[in-house]
């Protein structure tokens, strides 16, 4: 078996995953999150790795997994965080996570700086949640920390570190932290020199199937584990889902609706050039690139409207009376701003709206307006593909968006593309473990072993008839950002 460890932000899932792609065993730990201050979101590292060891441990003693059998180790990582070590690779503060908005003067210092460059060498936007960012904010608010700083590692890196004893960054979480030359695959010595940070304190990238090292003796006696397991680079959690899910040709898009939404797009070469309008991360595979845009209130609108008018509901009783309402709502519509908004726009201050409400409109109504305005704000995303001139005919769906028919159809006929439900949806750690899969040479290739491990169910066609009314609608949802954005 191989063990996929999947670092999230509240918790730690790790799965013993066997050559079938089948889980055998999973076990999960959850670790806080610590807010100092409005902004602020910390973590201690030494939690992650608690949190792993202890769910390793239970594989074995609860679940009966053999430490002979675990032949490789993969992750998946929540990304941007930002760990400082010392010369002894001591961790020299808490991490500053990805959800972590305390870096705003720092974003406009990187955008003076460096200008348009900066987007062509590293192909995003500095935004408060990248890594490059939360270094900067260091060295100028807490020098004395920062001059001991000899290296940093984003937070999957640092466990894997803790396990190997070898300190190396993996490639797409590597891209994440901004200071890459994103096409070169490298880091970027403009931001070395803009920034004046020396190239040592950037570790060595490796690739997300690239044999990193053995687990350590010390962490085998701590953890029960092998030493002659393998242990592989793995990927930032958005990478390993689309692995995990098989998003690995350049005609498919992936649109996820979790709290937050994502519509995420394999990319075979850095050639199409987005101008920073939406990510453009390496991929775990070198090489290899994706693109990606972020909803930040997609479910997370769902479950507030039903957490503030309709408690007694269950889910899928409450999307399902969007199917006694309309295309279009009965002609409400809803903008999902609810906590700001990050593609397309950037705006942390922006909120939501409802336009049109009508003396005859019903909570069925709402609920359509609200799926609507979810899948309108993805549609935002598809239209910066269109812009750019990235083909693509499939979309595959999963997360709440992929649980419900009508849901399915509504993103057929908003996106005008044919939809595909990832079916047997297993997260990232099923990324992480195929990586380790491939690393251990059980497969050519990430995506022949994707495939084999991810599969696929019902196709929604677009209506061109819902498609026509959609389009119309849509004209009308851009329409409310600038008009709202004024009194937001
Ligand atoms: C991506 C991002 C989040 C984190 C969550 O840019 O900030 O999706 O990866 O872990």
């Amino acid at each position: 078996v191989v063990l996929g460890i999947d670092l999230g932000t509240s918790a730690v899932k790790v799965s013993a995953v066997d050559r079938t792609g089948s889980i055998i065993a999973q076990q999960s730990f959850d670790y806080p999150l610590s807010q100092p201050k409005p902004g602020w979101s910390e973590q201690n590292p030494e939690d992650w790795v608690n949190g792993v060891t202890v769910a390793i441990v239970r594989l074995i003693l609860n679940d009966g997994l053999k430490p002979a059998d675990i032949k490789g180790i993969s992750y998946s990582g929540q990304m941007h965080g930002l760990v400082l070590l010392d010369a002894n690779k001591q961790v020299l503060r808490p991490a500053i996570l990805w959800n972590d908005t305390r870096t705003t003067a720092q974003t406009k210092e990187i955008a003076a700086k460096m200008g348009a460059q900066f987007i062509e060498v590293t192909r995003n936007r500095a935004l408060e949640g990248f890594t490059l960012p939360k270094i900067l904010w260091v060295k100028e608010n807490e020098p004395t920390i920062f001059e001991q700083a000899t290296t940093f590692v984003t937070p999957k890196d640092y466990v894997r570190y803790r396990m190997t004893g070898k300190l190396a960054m993996e490639i797409s979480d590597a891209s994440g932290t901004v200071a890459m030359d994103v096409a070169a695959g490298t880091w970027s010595k403009e931001i070395q020199t803009a920034f004046d940070l020396p190239a040592s304190f950037f570790p060595e990238i490796i690739g997300g199937a690239e044999f990193a090292g053995h687990i350590s003796q010390s962490y085998a006696l701590f953890s029960g584990l092998e030493i002659d397991t393998q242990v592989f680079g793995g990927a930032a959690d958005n990478a390993a889902g689309a692995i995990g899910s098989a998003i690995l040709k350049p005609n498919m898009v992936w649109s996820s609706i979790g709290t937050s939404g994502v519509v995420l797009k394999y990319e075979d070469s850095a050639s199409v050039d987005y101008k920073g309008q939406i990510h453009f991360f390496n991929h775990a595979i070198p090489g290899k690139f994706y693109s990606m845009g972020v909803t930040l209130a997609a479910g997370h609108s769902l479950n507030w409207f039903k957490s503030t008018f309709a408690a007694e509901e269950d889910f899928t009783s409450l999307v399902a009376s969007a199917g006694k309402s309309t295309i279009g709502a009965n002609g409400l519509l809803f903008t999902p701003y609810i906590v700001g908004e990050r593609t397309p726009y950037a705006d942390s201050a922006i909120r939501g709206s409802w336009i049109g409400i009508d003396s005859m409109h019903k909570r069925h109504d709402f609920v359509r307006s609200v799926v609507e305005g979810i899948v309108f704000s993805f549609k935002d995303i598809f239209e910066i593909y269109q812009r750019a001139g990235a083909n693509f005919d499939t979309v595959i769906a999963s997360g709440g968006g992929a649980k419900s028919p009508l849901w399915l159809q509504i993103q057929a006929d908003i996106f005008d593309k044919k939809v595909v439900v990832l079916e047997n949806e297993q997260g990232p750690g099923m990324g992480a473990a195929i990586l380790a899969a491939v690393g251990l040479g059980w497969f050519d290739s990430v995506a022949a072993a994707a495939e084999r491990f991810a599969s696929f169910g019902e196709t929604y066609e677009p209506v061109p008839e819902n498609v026509a009314k959609y389009q119309q609608i849509y004209a009308i949802y851009r329409k409310v950002y600038p008009a709202t954005a004024e009194v937001s």
